[in-house]
């Protein structure tokens, strides 16, 4: 720790960083008053998951410590090499910057280096480069670093800036990571301002610490998450071109695709399968057609009416994409395998591959039975006119408890408004850009 002294000269009471006075550290830390208070403190940061918020507790509860009268955070940021101020607290002066608050500390960040030099004349940045604790007693008797920045505060605001104290905040690797500035210490009876006692500086530097632990912590939680986000994202992407590459060689359009999904998700919704649940039906019942890929153009592409051997070879897509997703992890596939293999079978067991009946049926299969044949009876094929839309609706209700579960063409009736919407040709904004080969 330095210790700026009265006489004017910069006294080099230690070099060492907190963390690394070892024992006698520690020992001091357990005998303080402040041992309890600490580990509540380290609770709570652990505890926190608004990083915002994280910064406010960690200056105030060092304020609360310390009975300092302001307090600034500084996180480092390490392209620009530069000290960012995240929060800025003054009680005297009313002021409570950054946070949570919704306040912007406009404030020029400061400068790790200055054309190429390391910064030293900046008590922030030297605590920042090299680690130690600064404390100085009285900013205007202090020689060593350049205070003008707080002396022109004060004349322009008439507040007396005088003892500070600024620790290293350090991560777990002992990198720091930004730096806590505390200002006027007061003594607790006379309110009068104070130097920093050194009793308190272990404290505070223990807190320092544990506060730097928990936003690397934080920092690298949110880091994770987005890393996850971007493969789920990835993920749903190749999913998504697998069901194209389906729709496309069928001369389906990725249009409707991205309506049936949209449809059996709102059925699903409506049969109160939970917002997940819902989720994994619109991306799982993409992939209800992938296993036309394995099917022979000569009879996929086959412009006129197939005969019994032709069609019986047409209905193993569903048991050829029930292979090509089968034995996956991951509950999206599982679920894209079941609608790939059930999405053909009829309520009155009429259906194929495996004639199943009624709830013998996966509830996603006649889910998106209902949501596939709408779309695929009010689309015009080129061997086909569309069905009007009243034409569909009324398709849907004979085929009620016949070709489809009657629970589901209900939750269609109840839904008629979502379902209309999506209908709508003003969905063209499609997800991926298909637009170059959506064939009708
Ligand atoms: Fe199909
Ligand atoms: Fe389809």
């Amino acid at each position: 720790m330095i210790t700026v002294t009265k006489s004017g000269k910069a006294k080099w009471a230690s070099l060492k960083s907190p963390n690394k006075e070892g024992s006698h550290n520690q020992e001091a830390i357990m005998n303080s008053s402040h041992f309890k208070e600490l580990a509540q403190i380290g609770i709570a940061l652990s505890r926190e998951k608004d990083i915002n918020k994280l910064f406010e507790i960690i200056v105030d509860e060092a304020r609360s410590l310390t009975g300092a009268d302001g307090g600034t955070l500084y996180l480092i940021d390490k392209r620009k090499m530069q000290l960012r101020f995240e929060i800025l607290h003054n009680d005297t002066m009313k002021m409570r910057m950054g946070g949570t608050t919704g306040v912007e500390i406009t404030l020029p960040p400061v400068p790790l280096f200055n054309t190429g030099q390391p910064n030293y004349a900046n008590v922030s940045s030297y605590v920042a480069l090299t680690g130690t604790i600064v404390n100085v007693p009285d900013l205007y008797e202090a020689e060593g670093f350049d205070f003008t920045g707080a002396s022109m505060y004060d004349d322009r605001t008439g507040y007396r800036s005088q003892s500070m104290l600024v620790i290293p905040m350090k991560s777990h690797e002992d990198d720091v990571i930004g730096v806590l500035q505390l200002l006027n210490a007061r003594d607790p009876k006379s309110n009068k301002v104070i130097s920093f006692d050194p009793q308190s500086v272990d404290s505070i530097a223990s807190l320092a610490s544990q506060a730097a632990v928990a936003l690397t912590n934080r920092q690298l939680f949110e880091e994770l998450v987005e890393a996850k986000r971007r493969t789920e994202r990835a993920f749903l992407d190749t999913v998504q071109r697998l069901a194209i590459v389906a729709a496309y060689k069928d001369k389906e359009t990725a249009l409707h695709v991205k309506r049936m999904s949209r449809y059996s998700a709102i059925l699903a919704g409506g049969l109160c399968l939970s917002p997940a649940q819902a989720d994994i039906v619109l991306h799982g019942s993409q992939m209800h057609d992938v296993g036309k890929i394995g099917i022979p153009d000569a009879i996929l592409l086959k412009p006129a009416k197939l005969d019994a051997r032709e069609w019986d070879i047409m209905k193993q897509h569903t048991t050829i994409g029930g292979h090509m997703l089968s034995g996956s992890p991951s509950e999206l596939m599982q679920a894209g395998r079941t609608i790939a293999l059930s999405h053909h079978e009829r309520w009155d067991g009429s259906g194929y591959p495996k004639g199943l009946e009624k709830e013998d049926i996966p509830l996603l299969g006649r889910i998106c039975a209902v949501a596939d044949v709408f779309d695929a009876v009010t689309t015009r094929r080129p061997y086909r006119e569309a069905y009007s839309t009243q034409e569909a609706y009324k398709f849907l209700r004979e085929g009620r408890g016949k070709q489809f579960d009657p629970r589901v063409v209900d939750v269609f009736f109840a839904r008629l408004d979502e379902i209309v919407a999506i209908q709508k040709p003003s969905i063209h904004n499609s997800l991926i850009h298909t637009s170059a080969w959506e064939v009708a």
